[in-house]
This record gives structure tokens, C-alpha cells and sequence, in this order.
């Protein structure tokens, strides 16, 4: 399927010069194969490439990609190529954005995460010490590629993180398929083909069904930030060691209960999204969870907190978010500190 990369990129880049970016992880396993590819179609190749991790998912990479631009001389006609996960679409996309005020940018993503959930939606950007993403733009891909394949030289344990957003997705918008995912766990673990495409494909669906109606993020869209916002709260107290699929797996278990504490959610959802999670081996709980007043204090540094105080999506039961005062309804601080307190009590019992 990636066969289909090179003309995806000249039918972006008239001049057929493009920067291949990625982390150098991908760009060992997967650099020379894809550039090949580029090269072989008569594509003008320039690498681009930044460490690993979440950790360099910030501005001084965005100037080192940028300055490799630069260097390179490339024209507004150029085309970026995304190589990697999460991460490194949102820098190129990020990259791809500002670049002589925006090239296009086409991405290829290597991970379950990026696969199902962040290669849609055209939001990139970058981090900052105080906050996830809180540099960034709105940019969307002229193509995405996902080719299952590449999940091959995936760790299992990276290969469950992307599973949470599934998990999302089905506990917003179709509870059957979050219950069909927690069925096929084994084999889409194992990153068996047919599988993996149907829920990048479910997944792509619903996402994109909820970011079509609000491109820019002032309704409905908010409801993919379910578990994200006590997860966005875990992953940068945790100096971001936390993954991003892993922090969103505790935080929908922790805001599901959160829901139920405030009589929004059905009782049990928690305890049903606990097993949803866990079919995946990911983690339903943090140490961070130990110190709510903290975490809460985080929250606050989180977009979706209007006027102090946190706003949050509520699920009604797993397939179906509470949408009666709008995507988000906001949560007094002293009311999730007492829900965050009882926690682990009150999701086993
Ligand atoms: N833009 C969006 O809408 C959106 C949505 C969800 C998540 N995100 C972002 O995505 C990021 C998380 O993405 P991620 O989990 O893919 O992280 P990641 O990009 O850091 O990838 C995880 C690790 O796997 C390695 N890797 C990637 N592909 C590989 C492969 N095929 N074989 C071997 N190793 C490989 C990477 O080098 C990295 O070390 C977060 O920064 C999150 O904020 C963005
Ligand atoms: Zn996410």
C-alpha cells in the first residue's frame, strides 16, 4: 500500500521536491526504504529528522525541521512527508503550517495512535513545559497513507496505546464497536491486517464525522477530548514519561467515574471502561491519580478550561456522550478533587 506514497506526493508537490521528516526510531527502521520509494519515482528527497518521543515535541524542533527547510531551499511548492507516529505528525504538520506560510504536507503514520486517530482532524502542533500542545494550527494533510504493515516493527505495548483512542471513539459515539474492539484485542494486537483496517477505518469514520460538523473546535469536536483532560493533566505531571495513549486509557476510566460521582453517567460505566481498557493491557490507573489537587491545579492549564473552571466531557454510557448542555459542561474544582479521591473505591466496588 505504500507503493502509493510517490504519487500521493507528486499529485501535492509540482515540483517534486519534498522533505521526508521523521524521529530518528522510524527514520532507521523506515528512513531509506520510503526514501527510496520517493527517489525511485524521481522525487527530490531532502531527510529531515529529530529524536524520538514526546520529550522533543517542542518549538526548538520545529526551528531545527525548519531550518533543514531552509537549508534545503525548498519552494512553496514543495511537499512535506509525516514518517512516523503522533509525534511527528504534529511537528511536521506544525512545520508544514508555518513554512512559507503553509506547504502541504502528506502524512504516513506508523503507529496504531496515528493510524486511528492522529493522522484526521488537521490539528498540529507542539508542546510547551507548562502545557500539551499549546503552540499550534490548524493544517490538514492532502493525504494520509496508513499501511498496517508498518505496524510490524512496533512494540506491542506502543500498538496498545492506539487502541485507547479506539476505546474513545466507540465510548462516545458507538458502544458495539468499543465492545468489538475489546473482543478482537488479540489479534489487533498482533497487528493482524484485516482487523487493524477495520478500526482504522471505524474509527477514521467517526472521528471525521464529528470534526466535519466543527472544524474548528467550538462544539461537538470537543467530544474527542473525552479521558483527555484528566489524561493531558497525568501526561505532563508526569514530565510527559506518561504515553499519550496510556494517560488517555486512566483518564477515561478516571472521567467516566467523574461523571458518575455527578450523576451524569450510568453507574458501572467506569467499571465497564476499566474492562474495555484492560482487554488492551493498558493501564486504568496513576500514581499521579494520588494527588488530586495537583492534578486538578494542571487541569487549569488545559484549553478547554474556560473562566477557571474545568470543562469536561460526560459520557451518558459507554456509545453515547452526554450532549444535553452542549459537548463539554464545566466541573467545579472542588467537585473532581472529591470524585478523583474516591476514585479506586468506587470504580472496583
Ligand atoms: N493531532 C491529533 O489530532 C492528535 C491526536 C492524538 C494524538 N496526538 C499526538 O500524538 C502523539 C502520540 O503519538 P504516538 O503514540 O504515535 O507517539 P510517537 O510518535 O512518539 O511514537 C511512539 C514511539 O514509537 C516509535 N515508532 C513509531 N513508529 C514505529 C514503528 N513503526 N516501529 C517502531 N517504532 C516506531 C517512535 O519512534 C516513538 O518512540 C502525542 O503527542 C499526541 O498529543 C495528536
Ligand atoms: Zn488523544
Amino acid at each position: 500500500m505504500r507503493d502509493e506514497l510517490p504519487r500521493l506526493v507528486a499529485e501535492t508537490s509540482p515540483s517534486g521536491r519534498c522533505a521526508l521528516v521523521s524521529d530518528e526510531t522510524v527514520a532507521e527502521l523506515w528512513g531509506a526504504r520510503v526514501a527510496k520509494l520517493l527517489e525511485e519515482a524521481g522525487l527530490d528527497a531532502t531527510v529531515a529528522t529529530f529524536p524520538a518521543g514526546e520529550a522533543f515535541k517542542t518549538r526548538q524542533t520545529w526551528v531545527a525541521i525548519t531550518d533543514a527547510l531552509v537549508a534545503a531551499g525548498l519552494g512553496r511548492d514543495c511537499c512535506l512527508v509525516a514518517l512516523g507516529g503522533g509525534v511527528v505528525g504534529d511537528v511536521a504538520g506544525f512545520v508544514a503550517a508555518t513554512y512559507l506560510r503553509g506547504v502541504s504536507f502528506v502524512q504516513v503514520p506508523t503507529t496504531t495512535l496515528a493510524m486511528i486517530d492522529a493522522s484526521v482532524g488537521g490539528k498540529t502542533g507542539v508542546d510547551h513545559p507548562s502545557g500539551k500542545n499549546l503552540i499550534g494550527a490548524f493544517h490538514t494533510p492532502s493525504a494520509v497513507l496508513a499501511d498496517p504493515a508498518f505496524l510490524e516493527t512496533l512494540e506491542p505495548r506502543r500498538r496498545a496505546e492506539g487502541y485507547a483512542e479506539a476505546v474513545k471513539h466507540g465510548a462516545i459515539l458507538d458502544g458495539s464497536y468499543a465492545e468489538w474492539l475489546a473482543d478482537r484485542a488479540e489479534p489487533l494486537l498482533a497487528g493482524r491486517a484485516g482487523d487493524v483496517e477495520r478500526a482504522v477505518v471505524r474509527s477514521v469514520e467517526i472521528k471525521a464525522e464529528v470534526v466535519s460538523e466543527d472544524e474548528f473546535e467550538a462544539g461537538r469536536r470537543q467530544l474527542l477530548n473525552f479521558g483527555h483532560t484528566v489524561g493531558h493533566a497525568l501526561e505532563s505531571a508526569s514530565g510527559y514519561a506518561l504515553p499519550h495513549g496510556q494517560a488517555v486509557a486512566v483518564g477515561m476510566v478516571a472521567e467516566a467515574w467523574i461523571g458518575e460521582v455527578l450523576g451524569v453517567t450510568a453507574p458501572g460505566t467506569a467499571a465497564q471502561l476499566r474492562r474495555l481498557v484492560r482487554a488492551f493491557g493498558l493501564p486504568v490507573g496513576h500514581p499521579g491519580l494520588r494527588d488530586p489537587e495537583r492534578l486538578v491545579a494542571r487541569m487549569a492549564w488545559d484549553k478547554k478550561v474556560r473562566g477557571g473552571v474545568v470543562h469536561m466531557v460526560l459520557l451518558e454510557e459507554v456509545g453515547r456522550a452526554s450532549t444535553e448542555r452542549g459537548a463539554t459542561r464545566p466541573v467545579p474544582s472542588a467537585e473532581l478533587v472529591d470524585a478523583l479521591r474516591r476514585l479506586d473505591s468506587g470504580v472496583s466496588s
